[in-house]
């Protein structure tokens, strides 16, 4: 599969856009400044799988999240903007990922994966 490009300034804070890159859900999250400062105020080492929020976004551009929309439990597609922590919920066995991604609760083991991607310019990311 070919990277893609994705033109980031239609989507207004606190809203998610999911894309299509190599057969696989993506999701972009104009996250908001509430939602930045609750993935950093975590104590990463409780989580299941420790990373910090720093890690998982590109510096400079904190505002957006890119994470593939899979289940790292058993493929389904989680739900944006659900569950206890103003993530991504999983309905088919509960999951819950947080602002940054990152598994928080439920059967899950690992964080929702970051792509490949970089900014191409201050409103535009390719992913691959
Ligand atoms: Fe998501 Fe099982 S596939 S919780």
């Amino acid at each position: 599969g070919a990277p893609i490009e994705v033109d980031l300034s239609p989507i207004a804070e606190g809203q998610d856009i999911k894309v299509f890159w190599r057969g696989k859900p993506i999701y972009i999250s104009h996250r908001t400044k509430k939602q930045i400062e609750e993935a950093r105020a975590v104590n990463v080492a409780s989580l299941p799988d420790p990373q910090t929020d720093e890690a998982r976004v590109k510096s400079g551009h904190e505002q957006w999240l890119v994470v593939i929309g899979i289940c790292t439990h058993l493929g389904c597609i989680p739900i944006a903007h659900e569950g206890n922590y103003d993530g991504f919920f999983c309905p088919c066995h509960g999951s819950q990922y947080d602002t940054s991604g990152r598994i928080r609760q439920g059967p899950a083991p690992t964080n929702l994966v970051v792509p490949p991607y970089q900014f191409v310019s201050d409103t535009k990311i390719q992913i691959g």
